[in-house]
């Protein structure tokens, strides 16, 4: 099964939606477009923009910076045509009804940027979405982690994702490792040689996604999905799950190295990196407002669909998933321990 057939982040606004539940944006800074002239009609395209408020950040982010950049310039702001897109089972109707805040928000000011078309685009960032030389700038943000499926290496020789016995697992670490990497070479390749040839000539992307720590050595022996895969196997061994399959459960999830990123950029040759950001997505919280829980209920919205399309849908499942997090993430040192250990610690 590929990522398309089983990915979407919890619709809504409710205590489990994605909205409620995605980090903070990162990456506006970088949206600043940096050639004097602009063009008098430009295209702008997030990919992977899921659904709620957050849908819109990065391409208000992009026409901040366009708005600033004219004022500055003198220059009158450009017509701008905005894509949204995501996979076909994203909750679209609620990025359209976010859709109108958009387009009055430019409405008030002096010499606006006129927001002349905005599309919403179902599709995967794996395969052609736009026409050969149509887009100025693309932004993602927090996509480029899911693969189009899981390795098929794996699946086929029947090798876990995360064994349950663990000399096994612990054996079989290495070549997991490696299979996940290969798949996602393949695609961030894939990806970025299908943009190269949507984009104008001179065009802009900006991306961020996870990625792990390589000087951390505990982050760097993990996986993207190790805090879900742990939690499963937890329900599992309670009898709560299938051992069987869990077996057969892959999270088509990576998190790459930074030089993994900048070698593959490299390869395909198509774009030149002009700058690269590394942070820590957890060095802003606090702990007085963030807690065990809150954690649990975001990996809860972004794991759920893949979770109950596998392990059938059963809200008690999924409560007891979010609960086995939670305790994960309370246990030790405290959830910044578990997450150091068993999650990422770097995005681009
Ligand atoms: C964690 S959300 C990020 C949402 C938003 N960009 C943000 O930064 O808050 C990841 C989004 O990527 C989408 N996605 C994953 N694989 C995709 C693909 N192949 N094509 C398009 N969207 C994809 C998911 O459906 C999901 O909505």
């Amino acid at each position: 099964m590929t990522t398309k057939e089983i990915l979407h982040m919890n619709a809504g606004h409710g205590e489990t939606s994605y909205a409620r539940n995605s980090a903070v944006q990162a990456i506006t800074d970088l949206c600043e477009p940096t050639s004097t002239i602009l063009p008098k009609s430009m295209a702008i395209a997030d990919l992977g923009c899921s659904s709620g408020p957050n849908a819109l950040t990065l391409v208000s982010a992009a026409l901040d910076a366009i708005h600033h950049h004219c004022a500055q310039q003198q220059q009158p702001p450009p017509e701008v045509c905005v894509f949204l897109n995501d996979l076909p089972s994203n909750d679209f109707n609620s990025v359209a009804k976010s859709l109108a805040t958009l387009k009055h928000s430019y409405g008030d000011l002096d010499d606006p940027v006129v927001i002349t078309g905005i599309g919403m685009i179902p599709g995967s960032f794996y395969e052609r979405l736009f026409p050969c030389g149509s887009l100025h700038f693309v932004c993602s943000s927090n996509s480029l982690h899911w693969l189009s499926k899981a390795p098929d290496d794996l699946k086929e020789g029947k090798i876990p994702m995360y064994d349950m016995v663990e000399h096994l697992r612990v054996s079989r670490r290495a070549a997991v490792g490696d299979a996940y990497a290969r798949q996602f070479r393949k695609d961030f390749t894939q990806f970025l040689s299908l943009r190269a040839q949507e984009l104008v000539t001179g065009g802009r992307m900006v991306i961020s996604l996870y990625g792990r720590c390589s000087e951390n050595p505990i982050s760097r022996s993990n996986q993207a999905w190790q805090v879900v895969a742990v939690a499963l196997n937890d329900m599992a061994s309670r009898g709560i799950i299938d051992k069987e399959k869990l077996d057969s459960f892959y999270i088509p999830l990576y998190a790459p190295l930074e030089n993994e990123v900048n070698e593959i950029i490299e390869d395909e040759g198509s774009f030149e990196i002009n700058k690269m950001l590394v942070r820590n997505p957890f060095s802003g919280m606090d702990d007085a407002t963030v807690s065990p829980k809150m954690i649990a209920l975001s990996i809860r919205a972004v794991f759920e669909s893949t979770v109950v399309l596998h392990f059938g849908s059963s809200e008690e499942i999924m409560d007891e998933f979010a609960k086995t997090v939670e305790q994960k993430l309370s246990s030790g040192s405290g959830w910044r321990a578990v997450l150091a250990a068993e999650y990422p610690l770097k995005s681009y």
